[in-house]
């Protein structure tokens, strides 16, 4: 049989890695796939750097629209990155009736209900294994290992990079800069680290998960972000006294009334699987209602764990490549006319448990009347330490909450700092015990 056409667009870090997982292993995947797959265009920016890679077998070129709209290529991997070229070329990629693969969670993120709704009205497939947790196979598992399942919860160290950061400064004590320059020189970062940093790259993850799980809209919009730009060493310390670790979190919930979607700094039981998950490691825990927990390990990011998806996908894409488009798996694993309208919850309707620290003088009744503000708003405490500040005459105080409403939470604490005897902000963490 005549090989598949492949036109990638981008030769960087995922890129290159597809580009020689393709080739290393080409003999096995051409017997997965049913027949050889061929990259036979390449579209980049710097073209000596590519012929460096690619020889001259292949044509690469500066056009990556040429490569999109040339007949001869049955499927675009888009490796660029970025939502606004990379959306156009995707769309226009889908008008050209071609399939897509893509590692682009920022694109799938915020454009993903429309390149979507293109795809299934152009019968083509969008496949987007590598934009959620590298080389883990979550979106297969999800797609179709759980399908018997009302999914519960999904919740996850989803960020290569943020994990790496938190484990080298816990470990070695390194400081935050020189650990993100690490993960730069690794090709775990996102062209822009921020992304990373203040947790929107696992908040557009954690997007395609909600969607996958229960069935809605990728609505980016609605998630809760916060990074770990803000997080102070003194809790990542504290937290280990107290038995936990910190991590970045995305975590997606049904809930009664509506859909938890947030991503955020979270303590974790020190014990837990996902305390354990360290490095660019990545790991996503899924609670179906028949299979109970299930855990997805792997890596996150980098060259070939990444590209290890990405060729997974373009292998499905060739053997499906003819099948009726009516029976292919739906993209985000519901029907598209079968999409729900929960709503995604705002922060205040979180209920998890919290880490409250604050520096208060250190007298008589202090203790009390804290503890009242916190009775007063219907938060019980779990635990408490108290420990010397550095501020003359202060205390540290540390309380472990159990369950409460942040509503409920984000009242105690503007109560608490106006308490004249406060003597610091109060820093607020959430804990998970995902159990
Ligand atoms: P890189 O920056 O390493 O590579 C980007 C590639 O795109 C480069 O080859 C660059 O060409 C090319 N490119 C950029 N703009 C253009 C353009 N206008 N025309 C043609 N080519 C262009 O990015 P990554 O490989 O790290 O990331 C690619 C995608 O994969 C992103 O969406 C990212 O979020 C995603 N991803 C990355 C992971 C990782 O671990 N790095 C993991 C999972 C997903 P040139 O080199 O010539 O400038
Ligand atoms: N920058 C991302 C991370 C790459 O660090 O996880 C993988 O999506």
């Amino acid at each position: 049989m005549e090989s598949i056409k492949v036109g990638l667009l981008g030769l960087g870090v995922v890129g290159g890695g597809t580009w020689k997982v393709l080739a290393r292993n080409a003999g096995e995947i051409s017997r997965r796939a049913g027949r050889s797959i061929e990259i036979t265009r390449v579209a980049v920016r710097d073209l000596a750097k590519a012929r460096a890679m690619l020889g001259s077998a292949v044509d690469v070129g500066t056009d990556p629209f040429a490569v999109v709209r040339d007949p001869s290529i049955d499927i675009v991997v888009e490796l660029i990155g970025g939502d606004t070229l990379a959306r156009d070329l995707v769309l226009e990629a889908i008008a050209q009736g071609k399939h897509v693969v893509t590692a682009n969670k920022a694109l799938l993120a915020k454009h993903g209900t429309e390149i979507f709704a293109a795809a299934s009205a152009k019968g083509v497939m969008v496949a987007f294994e590598a934009a959620v947790a590298g080389g883990i196979p979550i979106i297969k598992a999800m797609r179709e290992g759980l399908t018997a399942n009302r999914i519960e919860w999904v919740a996850g160290i989803i960020n290569g990079t943020t994990n790496f950061i938190l484990s080298e400064m816990r470990s070695r004590g390194l400081p935050f800069a020189t650990v993100l320059a690490e993960a730069q020189k690794l090709g775990y970062a996102e062209a822009d680290p921020t992304f990373d940093i203040e947790g929107v790259d696992a908040a557009h993850k954690l997007t395609l998960l909600a969607s996958l799980a229960f069935g809605i809209p990728v609505q980016f919009d609605k998630a809760h972000i916060e990074g770990i730009s803000q997080l102070a060493s003194e809790d990542i310390k504290l937290a280990e006294r107290l038995g936990y670790r910190i991590k970045l979190l995305g975590i997606t919930k049904r809930r009664s009334n509506g859909i938890e979607l947030r991503v955020h700094p979270a303590l974790v039981p020190s014990s837990s699987l996902l305390a354990n998950v360290e490095g660019a490691m990545n790991a996503v825990l899924v609670r179906g209602d028949a299979v109970g927990q299930t855990l997805y390990y792997g890596k996150g990011a980098g060259e070939e764990p990444t590209a290890s998806a990405v060729v997974a996908d373009i292998v499905d894409v060739t053997r499906l490549h003819t099948a009726d488009p009516e029976h292919r798996v739906p993209h985000l694993a519901f029907q598209p006319d079968a999409m729900a309208d929960t709503p995604i919850l705002s922060i205040e309707d979180v209920v998890t448990a919290y880490y409250l620290r604050m520096t208060v003088a250190d007298q008589p009744g202090v203790l009390a009347d804290i503890a009242r503000v916190l009775a007063d708003a219907g938060i019980s405490i779990g635990s408490m330490i108290q420990q010397p500040s550095d501020a003359d005459g202060s205390a540290d105080l540390i309380f472990l909450t159990h369950q409460a409403l942040e509503r409920n939470i984000n009242t105690a604490i503007a109560r608490i700092e106006s308490l004249q005897f406060v003597r610091s902000s109060v820093t607020r963490l959430r804990v998970e015990s995902l159990s």
